[in-house]
């Protein structure tokens, strides 16, 4: 990838499943990584990642819901990195609930998937703007075009960081600031795990069941998505911008 040695990334939940890989992918191509978690586990992550590249890795104990935790842990990457150029939000909450969703579970998903991944760009987009350029990636879905059964809460935060994608891709073109989304299949994360048993669904059958709906018969793998992450944060990637990426095994193609 062209362009990313060298440069600062902040991707939120960092600490594990694909957000682990970005961070890791976009630390191997050489940039400096601050990862933004409420996981404890980050810090562990980041000397694991950092031990492994060579280049710099922060983990910042962040919940994106609480708007001071981002103010004070980008107050600390600008002391520390003066500037970001890229930005991924991937953290993200996952409550799956259809049309009974209560407020409080409304409000649970809202505030981290949207109103959270909001404030971080709000708060990160200063310091974009000082160097001159940026890229930010949102993680969207599949789930952010089709309906599911029993999935409204979960896909309304897939469909509206789509929309998020397009109009901050309006907003910010003017600063060089690309945004786009990335669009992934079912990717076998712990996530998938944890999701299964919040549904009451035995992993290993809910796995061969999906699997089948991709055209490539699997689910994904994290670094199949980071791969694409690095290369649409990338110079490789610099006219594409308010843009959805598949990287579904063609699951939305059926
Ligand atoms: N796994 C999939 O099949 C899949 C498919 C499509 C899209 N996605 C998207 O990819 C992203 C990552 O998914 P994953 O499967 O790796 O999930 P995951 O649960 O394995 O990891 C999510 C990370 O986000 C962190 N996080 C959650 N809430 C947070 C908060 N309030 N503040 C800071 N960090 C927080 C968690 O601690 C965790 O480390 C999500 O946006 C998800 O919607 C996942």
């Amino acid at each position: 990838m062209r362009g990313l040695t060298g440069k600062v990334a902040v991707v939120t939940g960092g600490a594990r499943g694909l957000g682990e890989a970005i961070a890791r992918r976009l630390s191997e191509e050489g940039c400096a990584v601050w990862i933004f978690d409420l996981n404890p586990d980050g810090a562990e992550t980041a000397a694991h990642i950092h031990r492994a590249t060579g280049h710099p890795v922060y983990y910042e104990n962040v919940d994106i819901s609480q708007e001071t935790n981002i103010e004070e842990a980008f107050l600390r990457v600008a002391e520390s990195s003066s500037i970001v150029d890229i930005l991924v939000n991937n953290a993200a909450r996952f409550i799956f609930k259809g049309v009974e969703a209560t407020s409080q579970e409304w409000k649970s998903i809202l505030d981290v998937n949207i109103i959270g991944t909001s404030l971080v760009t709000r708060n990160c987009v200063p310091l974009m703007k000082k160097a001159g350029k940026g890229a930010i990636v949102n993680l969207s879905s599949v789930s952010g075009f089709i309906g599911q059964p029993s999935f409204a809460t979960y896909n309304a935060t897939k469909f509206a960081i789509r929309g998020l994608t397009k109009c901050w891709a309006i907003d910010l073109g003017a600063f060089r600031i690309r945004v786009n989304s990335v669009c992934p299949g079912y990717i076998r994360t712990q996530a998938f795990d944890d999701s299964c048993i919040q549904l009451g669904i035995d992993p290993e059958a809910e796995n061969a069941r999906i699997s089948l709906q991709h055209i490539l018969g699997r689910q994904g793998t994290a670094e199949e998505v980071s791969g694409v992450v690095a290369f649409m944060v990338s110079e490789d990637a610099s006219f594409m911008t308010g843009e959805d990426v598949m990287v579904d095994g063609g699951y939305l193609a059926k």
